[in-house]
Order: structure tokens, then sequence, then C-alpha cells
């Protein structure tokens, strides 16, 4: 079992920690050493998938909450 933990803020970008692997929509694996990285969520950042902190800018506001 994977040992991966996405962690869901209010406001805030998915924060992912352990051995993972990012793929996009082509099959292409995007290089990241980092065992922690913040995904957008605000689909504004410059530097997508990646959290610029862009969404502090425009007020992103999310509350996710388990049902
Ligand atoms: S969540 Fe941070 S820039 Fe989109």
């Amino acid at each position: 079992m994977p040992n991966v933990t996405i962690t869901v803020k209010d406001d805030e970008p998915f924060l992912i920690k352990g051995d993972i692997s990012i793929v996009d929509a082509e099959g292409k694996e995007i290089e990241t050493d980092a065992s922690a990285i913040a995904l957008c969520r605000c689909g504004a950042s410059s530097t997508q998938p990646f959290c610029n902190g862009t969404h502090k800018k425009i007020g992103f506001e999310s509350k996710v909450r388990a049902s």
C-alpha cells in the first residue's frame, strides 16, 4: 500500500506527502524530487500543477469536509 498523505486545508492547495509521482495528461512524468508538494486547486497558479501562492492574492476560498 502506498504511503501517501493528501491534506485538504481550508482555502489552501492540496498538500501531498510521500513517495509520489505526478503524470500529466499526456502520460509524461513531471519531475519533482520533493517528498512534499502543494498542488494548485484554485486554477490561478502560473506554475501548474504546483501552487505558487496566487490563491492568497485572489482570495480563493474552499471548505471541504468529509461527509
Ligand atoms: S492553490 Fe495556490 S496558487 Fe492555486
